[in-house]
């Protein structure tokens, strides 16, 4: 687990990202995991099922005077949600350094922290927590990385503290498993990240195995890449700057364009899926 310090001038009402600040900003398009494709080309929201679900989500997860460990923070858009709660204290773990120089000003707002940690290992005490909240982390993830990071949240998490999660999921929970191989194949491709989804009843089971009891489950569709659910997203000011950097970047856009075709060719079978599940002991 680091600790940074940090410069960036930011705060929960003044969140400006500049390109440098973005992670992978020193690759080229093709060789970029999908979602910071997504991050340079001015999106927020990293995850399936939009700030929708995220907002759902956390209307059954109390945060107010709560201990909350956010998981993968990303570009910061639900940090903000939860410091506007008013926990009794934040903090991020995120792998990726660039995400703890963003976030780390945030949490400080509020005296909270950002580290830089495997959200396997955040090596953060036992118990330390009231709530944990993981978006858009779980699902590229192999089986086991997935149960490594449920089995730290549990450890994190008091008796009876709440864990939150919004991922990919597939439906029917009786899709065919050659038909799960295909989509998870696709995925891997064009987002350069290992995109495991699971349906709702896998994800269940694996929350369940790992010592939880699902609370509420919620489903938006995986709108990522359509227009409505970016000007939903990103507002009207960030719809147009995505629209104008997908016309002035030709690599970004072909990036965009082929995952876009792989979530319209599955576009039946992805969901959005959130969980809150209990630590049941
Ligand atoms: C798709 S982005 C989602 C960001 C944000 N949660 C959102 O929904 O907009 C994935 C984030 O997960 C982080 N991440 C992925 N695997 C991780 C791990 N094992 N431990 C900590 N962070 C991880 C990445 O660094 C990145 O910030």
């Amino acid at each position: 687990m680091t600790e940074r310090n940090t410069t960036t001038d930011q705060t929960t009402t003044t969140p400006t990202i500049t390109d440098a600040q973005l992670p992978q900003a020193d690759r080229d398009a093709e060789h970029m995991q999908g979602h910071w494709v997504l991050a340079r080309l001015g999106k927020r929201v990293l995850r399936p099922g939009g700030e929708k679900l995220t907002k759902r989500m956390l209307a059954h997860a109390p945060l107010a005077g709560k201990r909350v460990v956010e998981f993968a923070p990303g570009l910061g858009r639900t940090t903000r949600l939860i410091l506007d709660a008013a926990p009794a204290g934040y903090t991020g773990v995120d792998r990726d350094p660039q995400v703890v120089d963003i976030i780390t000003p945030l949490a400080k707002s509020v005296g909270g922290r950002c580290v830089e940690a495997d959200a396997a290992h955040t090596g953060l005490p036992d118990g330390s927590a009231d709530v944990v909240v993981g978006e858009a982390m779980l699902t590229m993830q192999s089986e086991r990385g997935k149960r490594a990071i449920i089995g730290e949240a549990h450890r994190l998490l008091k008796p009876g503290g709440l864990y939150a999660i919004h991922e990919m999921g597939l439906a029917p929970d009786d899709l065919a498993d050659t038909v799960k191989d295909a989509i998870r194949r696709d995925l891997a491709q064009t987002i350069r990240v290992n995109a495991r989804p699971l349906t709702a009843a896998e994800w269940r089971e694996l929350l369940e195995s790992e010592g939880f009891e699902v609370l509420w489950t919620g489903v938006e569709p995986m709108a990522l890449l359509k227009p409505r659910r970016n000007l939903a997203d990103e507002g009207v000011l960030g719809a147009l700057r995505i629209m104008r950097n997908l016309l002035t970047h030709p690599d970004l856009r072909a990036r965009v364009l082929r995952m876009r075709r792989v979530f319209n060719t599955h576009g039946d079978q992805l969901t959005g899926i959130a969980f809150v599940a209990r630590r049941r002991d």
